[in-house]
C-alpha cells in the first residue's frame, strides 16, 4: 500500500534545468499530481517562459496539465533575464516545435489562490523553480492561503557557494528578492535547494549520455539541452558538467533522503545593492534568529541522476 501522490503546483521560468524538472514530475505519477504549472519571468520574458512550459508538457505527451501565465516582472525592481546562460528563447539545443496546447486563460496568480482554497488544508505543495513573484503575489493578495500550503520546496539561494549572477546572490533571489522576503519571512514550512546543493549535481559525460541512451525524444531533448547550457557553465566554473539546478527540488519530493541539510534561520538582503538578494543563511547557528527553512547543502548526485534517468525514460 503506498501513500497517494502529493500535489503540486510546479512555478517555473524554463529554462532547461526547469524542463528537466517538470520532466522529472510527469514521469512520476506515483509519487507527484501535477495540479497545475505557473509560468513567471525569470530566465526569458513571460511571453517566452509559459511558452516553453507548453512545450514542455507536450514533449512529455501531457497535454492534458493546465498551464497558465503568471506575473511577467518582479514586485519592484525590473526584470533581469539569463539569456546568456539558456540562450534567446530559454530552452536553446535542440530544434523545438511550437507548442500546440492552449495556455489557460486564468493568471497563474490566480490558480495559485483558487487551488488552495479548494483542496484540502495542507495538501499542495508549491514548487517554485524560478523568481518568487508569483508566490509572493498570491500570499499577498489572499493571505488566507498561507495556513493551507502543505510546503513551499524551492530552488535559490547561496550560502558556500554565495552567489551566480552577483557575487552575493543567486538568479532566482536576486531577481526578486522582495518577493522571496515575503516567502521567508511567511512562517510556510519551506526547504531551499541552493548553490551548495545543486553545484554538486553536475551533468558528467555518462550522465548526459544516459539520457541520450534512451532513444526516445524526451531523452534526447535533455541531453541536447544539458549540451547547450553547459558550454556556458563549464566555462564559468571550470567543472566537468554544469549544475542541474531545478530537478532537484522535484527529486526531494520523490527520494527526500537522497539530500541533507540543516533547519535554519534563512533572511533576505534587501537593501543592499551590493548584496542584493543575498541569502543570509545561518547555518552556524550564531544568531537567535527562529528556523524557518530547511537549507539543504548536500546531494547524493549518483542516486539524483538516477532517478532522473529511470523516470524520464518512462515518457
Ligand atoms: C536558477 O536560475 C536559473 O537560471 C535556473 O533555471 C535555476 O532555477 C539557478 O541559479
Ligand atoms: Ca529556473
Amino acid at each position: 500500500m503506498t501513500d497517494s501522490p502529493r500535489k503540486i503546483i510546479i512555478d517555473t521560468d524554463p529554462g532547461q534545468d526547469d524542463a528537466v524538472a517538470i520532466l522529472l514530475a510527469l514521469g512520476s505519477p506515483e509519487d507527484v499530481e501535477v495540479l497545475g504549472v505557473t509560468a513567471v519571468a525569470g530566465n526569458v520574458p513571460l511571453a517566452l517562459t509559459e511558452r516553453n512550459a507548453r512545450i514542455i508538457c507536450e514533449l512529455a505527451g501531457r497535454t492534458d496539465i493546465l498551464v497558465f501565465a503568471g506575473c511577467d516582472r518582479p514586485l519592484t525592481r525590473k526584470l533581469v533575464t539569463a539569456e546568456y546562460v539558456h540562450g534567446k528563447t530559454g530552452l536553446d539545443g535542440p530544434q523545438l516545435a511550437d507548442p500546440t496546447m492552449p495556455l489557460q486563460e486564468q493568471h497563474g496568480v490566480d490558480f495559485i489562490i483558487d487551488t488552495l482554497r479548494h483542496e484540502p488544508p495542507n495538501t499542495v505543495t508549491l514548487c517554485p523553480l524560478g523568481p518568487l513573484t508569483n508566490i509572493a503575489t498570491a500570499l499577498q493578495r489572499a493571505p488566507d492561503i498561507i495556513d493551507r500550503i502543505e510546503q513551499i520546496v524551492l530552488m535559490g539561494g547561496a550560502y558556500f557557494e554565495v552567489g551566480n549572477v552577483t557575487p552575493a546572490a543567486e538568479f532566482n533571489i536576486y531577481v526578486d528578492p522582495q518577493a522571496a522576503d515575503i516567502v521567508f519571512k511567511s512562517g510556510i514550512p519551506i526547504v531551499v535547494m541552493p548553490l551548495d546543493v545543486t553545484h554538486k549535481a553536475l551533468t558528467t559525460e555518462e550522465r548526459v549520455q544516459a539520457f541520450r541512451d534512451m532513444g526516445t525524444e524526451p531523452g534526447r531533448m535533455v541531453a541536447e539541452w544539458t549540451d547547450f547550457f553547459e558550454r556556458f557553465d563549464m566555462h564559468k566554473y571550470g567543472s566537468n558538467g554544469a549544475p542541474l539546478h531545478d530537478p532537484c527540488v522535484i527529486a526531494y519530493l520523490i527520494r527526500p533522503e537522497l539530500f541533507q541539510g540543516r533547519q535554519i534561520n534563512v533572511e533576505i538582503e534587501t537593501q543592499s545593492e551590493l548584496t542584493m538578494g543575498m541569502t543570509v543563511a545561518d547555518w552556524w547557528g550564531v544568531t537567535d534568529r527562529p528556523a524557518n527553512a530547511m537549507f539543504m547543502g548536500d546531494v547524493d548526485a549518483d542516486g539524483l541522476f538516477a532517478l532522473l534517468s529511470e523516470r524520464i525514460a518512462r515518457l
